[in-house]
């Protein structure tokens, strides 16, 4: 998506080899606008798979994957990364492990938010070793709903994650795909 790609240029700073900073637009201020423009794309990429429900995972993802439930007309719902002080009936969860945050924590879902009948597309802000994405298939397979796609905004590409979830069969969708990262330098696969 070139409308990201470009704002990726302009406000993101590689801090490293691994690690994208995108605060101005994505993680800490949100860029609402282009929110929208990126719900817009999801949505249209998406639109024959059937998909009954958008999920993301708390945080970053929420405002792209609002943007895409408000585009589809289906509601989202959103994956908890502990389980909440009221919400906990019927509680569905997994651990899972943070490899750039070096931490772990249990993905939790009611299951009266999910069925058998959903078929759910997947969004999230970054695409990098694919264990919360992983995580989130799991949660919902243990819903018994199936998994319609993974819309995603940055994918390092020079991570594992694509391999990872397309050796499981899921189709993964991302706007912008990261060849390399260094110090000034973001380059972008080439497609
Ligand atoms: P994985 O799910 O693909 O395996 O990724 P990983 O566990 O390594 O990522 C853990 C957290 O770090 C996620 O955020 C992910 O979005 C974020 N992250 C990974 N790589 C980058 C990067 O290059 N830049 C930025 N800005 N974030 C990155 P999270 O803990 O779920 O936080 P949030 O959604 O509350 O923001």
């Amino acid at each position: 998506m070139k409308l990201l790609e470009e704002k990726i240029l302009a406000e993101g700073k590689a801090l490293n080899e691994d690690i994208l900073k995108v605060d101005s637009f994505i993680n800490h201020k949100v860029d609402a606008e282009l929110m929208m423009a990126i719900g817009q794309d999801f949505a249209e990429h998406f639109k024959d798979q059937g998909v009954t429900k958008v999920v993301t995972i708390e945080s970053s993802g929420i405002a792209p994957a609002v943007m895409t439930a408000y585009c589809m007309q289906i509601p989202l719902v959103i994956m908890k990364k502990q389980p909440s002080k009221i919400l906990n009936k019927n509680l569905l969860q997994t651990e899972v492990a943070s490899f750039t945050k070096g931490t772990s924590y249990e993905l939790t879902i009611s299951a009266e938010q999910i069925s058998e009948d959903d078929h759910v597309l997947i969004i999230d802000d970054f695409l990098a070793n694919g264990e919360a994405a992983t995580g989130a298939i799991r949660l919902l397979r243990m819903a018994h709903a199936t998994v319609a796609g993974l819309g995603i905004l940055i994918e390092k590409s020079f991570q594992p994650g694509r391999e990872k979830l397309m050796d499981q069969g899921i189709h993964v969708y991302s706007l912008a795909r990261i060849a390399k990262l260094g110090e000034n330098l973001i380059e972008f696969v080439e497609e």
